[in-house]
């Protein structure tokens, strides 16, 4: 059992009111908030060893530049990477999935096929039409059922030999649907295709372990596990590190340039071209430290007790709809209530201090499925509590109450 008050003490943001209530931060999965130790991490390094890395010769930039490859390092041990696979530092999920989908658009031909799903966040579904109508490639759908699951016979039968590419999210951010992706990657890896998967969401709700996954790319935002917005990493096999072109090009990537050629460095320099986020990176690393200082489990543990709980408690709501039921699924709920607009809802429980999203949630073919405009979406962290639930239910039946 987590001693959630002692962990809520940790994150400042948390104790203040917000419209004359108390905060009560429930959209976790668009950004999670901070520890003090992550946001130590970040005024430290500025006040006490600010240098660019990986170029000076003198202490400030050599100390700058231990810290932020320790911080590579503990990514690399958190998510279980191996050392012939890398970690490229990334401004998070949308650029690490948009440098694969970049380098795969010069290695794509027309009669390929991409697959990616009917649950993917707009982020994993651009990248690859853009790499689609720059390469000839087509773009196949995984379909979804009611529940919000991937139909997996359907699957099945996209699978072919012209499969290069599948691209899935591990939990849909709409939904909170955990996609079955083990099974995933063992089937298109049986056609030879690559695997990406969007891990934004379950990189903060579940231990993920990149070898036992055996998937060829993998894709993380600091900022939904606790830490700094800017930064996140891609994960990828050395083979196909090796195989992809430069997304950048500049400084820091390069071995030698001449007007005529340039060679490029090793990985994972070779994706990381200019001054990085250091702060951040380094900040990173604070945030797994203080992940793995409470337990990846517990805190699942603590987000499926507040799931089941408000998913019961909301669902005693006359005329409330939830959407994404499916078996596997973690700390998101999506919600309507007839007759009211999602936005309604949003800004009248803001007015009583209680941060949720509403709208399409970047997800619009999840819309047009259920044939919505949009929901609101409730997300829970390992410091919520059940009494912030218990507020969120308050507030919804106020909302109904106003707008009725
Ligand atoms: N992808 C983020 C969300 O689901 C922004 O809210």
């Amino acid at each position: 059992m987590l001693d959630i008050a002692k962990i809520r003490a940790d994150f400042p943001i948390l104790n203040q009111t917000v419209n004359k209530k108390p905060l009560v931060y429930l959209d976790n999965a668009a950004t999670s908030q901070k520890p003090q130790v992550v946001i130590d991490a970040i005024t430290t390094y500025y006040e006490t060893i600010n240098a660019n890395i990986h170029r000076g010769v003198h202490t400030l930039s050599q100390l700058a530049t231990e810290a932020y490859e320790v911080s590579r390092q503990k990514i690399q041990a958190h998510f279980n990477v191996k050392n012939s696979c890398k970690i490229i530092f990334t401004r998070g999920t949308t650029e690490s999935i948009n440098l694969v989908a970049s380098g795969f658009s010069q290695l794509l031909k027309k009669g390929d096929e991409v697959i990616i799903s009917h649950l993917e966040h707009h982020s994993n579904i651009v990248p690859w039409q853009l790499a689609c109508e720059k390469s000839g490639a087509t773009l196949k759908v995984i379909p979804m059922n009611d529940k919000g699951e991937l139909l997996m016979e359907a699957f099945d039968t996209l699978l072919s030999n012209k499969t290069k590419v599948v691209a899935v999210n591990h939990i849909s951010n709409t939904l909170g649907t955990i996609n079955p992706i083990k099974e995933i990657i063992d089937k298109a890896h049986k056609v030879g295709a690559a695997v990406l998967i969007d891990g934004a969401q379950a990189a903060p709700h579940l231990k993920v372990d990149v070898q036992a996954l055996d998937c060829d790319f993998y894709c993380v935002s600091a900022h939904k596990m606790y830490g700094p917005t800017g930064i996140g990493f891609l994960y990828g096999k050395e083979k196909w590190l090796n195989k992809l072109p430069p997304y950048h090009g500049g400084g820091e990537m390069i071995k030698t340039v001449t007007f005529e050629k340039t060679t490029y460095a090793d990985l994972p320099h070779k994706f990381e071209a200019g001054t990085p986020n250091i702060a951040d990176g380094i900040a990173f690393g604070a945030c797994i430290d203080y992940i793995n200082t409470i337990g990846v489990a517990n805190m699942a543990q603590q987000e499926n007790d507040l799931l089941v709980y408000a998913t019961q408690k909301l669902l005693e709501i006359e005329g409330l709809k939830i959407y994404g039921t499916a078996t596997q699924k973690a700390s998101v709920i999506s919600f309507n209530i007839e007759g009211i607009h999602p936005f309604d809802i949003g800004s009248i429980v803001d007015k009583l201090g209680i941060a949720l999203r509403t709208g399409h949630h970047c997800t619009q073919p999840i819309m047009d499925f259920y044939g919505i405009p949009g929901t609101v979406r409730a997300s829970f962290a390992f410091y919520n509590t059940f009494a912030e639930v218990d507020s969120l239910v308050a507030a919804v039946k106020k909302a109904q109450m106003m707008l009725s």
